[in-house]
């Protein structure tokens, strides 16, 4: 398995990092058999799983559920983990449980925090505690209700600014990586260069360190509608539908199971014996 050591040397040696998320099972061994390098079990949980319309009502349980699922699937990949809304904010105590248990009780290798401003004290908390912390700047999901909706952020120079201070006292805070979603591409540029740390975009411009995308977004997975950031890669809506009509068809005409191939026989000698 990769660790925060590999993920800094690649992004020295110029070699992209792929990211993608996944929350389950097949979802997680399917990511690692294609050879991501990391894998994100996103609080979008909420949104592309669980149906919510935002990522505010996810929970730590969930997170932990959801991990626990993943890393069964996906063994030998390094896998971060959202704290989701409002479980890092309260205390720094509630922050660092929260974590705990992310790493204890679901065996996920890092957490990612959104946000800068105080965020950054319990970035610095959590490494103390051995916990590998991912930073997340840009649009911030969880306070999507704050900035006014889901935007490109950072568009001005001073906007610019101010996130280039943050990313960097992300890394002086001990991030062993950051996220930055849904900004200008010079600004993912530049903060990308600044930083030593690698800096993961979604959204951000082909000249991050890496990239993440959304399992169901870059599959079309139950999802209709994709962010612009966003590219489909294939298209599992398509497949399953075709296939689930397919089944009823069949079904309704009779035609499966078929008699030969999807079936068990009994033995001549004891349906004998069944019918006297
Ligand atoms: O929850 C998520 O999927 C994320 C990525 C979009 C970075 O945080
Ligand atoms: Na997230």
């Amino acid at each position: 398995m990769k660790t925060t050591a590999d993920f800094v040397k690649m992004k020295q040696a110029g070699e992209k990092i792929a990211m993608v998320t996944a929350y389950d099972f097949p979802q997680a061994k399917l990511a690692e058999a294609a050879g991501v390098d990391m894998i994100l079990v996103g609080d979008s949980l909420g949104m592309v799983v669980l149906g919510y319309d935002s990522t505010v009502p996810v929970t730590v349980n969930d997170m932990v559920h959801h991990t626990k699922a993943v890393k069964r699937g996906a063994k030998n990949t390094f896998v971060v983990t959202d704290l989701p809304f409002m479980s890092f904010h309260i205390s720094r105590e509630e922050a660092m449980r929260a974590a705990g248990r992310i790493m204890q009780e679901s065996g996920a290798n890092a957490v990612k925090v959104e946000g800068g401003g105080e965020v950054i004290q319990t970035i610095q908390a959590l490494t103390t505690a051995g916990v590998p912390v991912m930073g997340h700047l840009g649009l911030t999901p969880q306070t999507a209700g704050v900035l006014g909706g889901y935007k490109v952020q950072a568009k001005t120079a001073q906007a610019a600014e101010t996130l280039i201070k943050e990313a960097k006292k992300c890394e002086e805070a001990g991030a062993f990586a950051l996220v930055l979603e849904c900004i200008p591409q010079q600004l993912g540029k530049e903060v990308a260069k600044q930083l030593n740390i690698p800096v993961i975009g979604i959204g951000a411009g082909p000249a991050t360190d890496g990239q993440v995308l959304v399992f169901h977004d870059l599959a079309t997975f139950g999802v209709d509608r994709i962010p612009k950031f966003a590219k489909r890669y294939t298209d599992v809506n398509e497949h399953v539908t075709t296939g689930l009509k397919q089944y009823i068809h069949e079904v309704k005409q009779g035609v499966f199971p078929d008699a030969q191939l999807h079936t068990f026989n009994m033995e001549q000698s004891q349906l004998a014996s069944l019918y006297g």
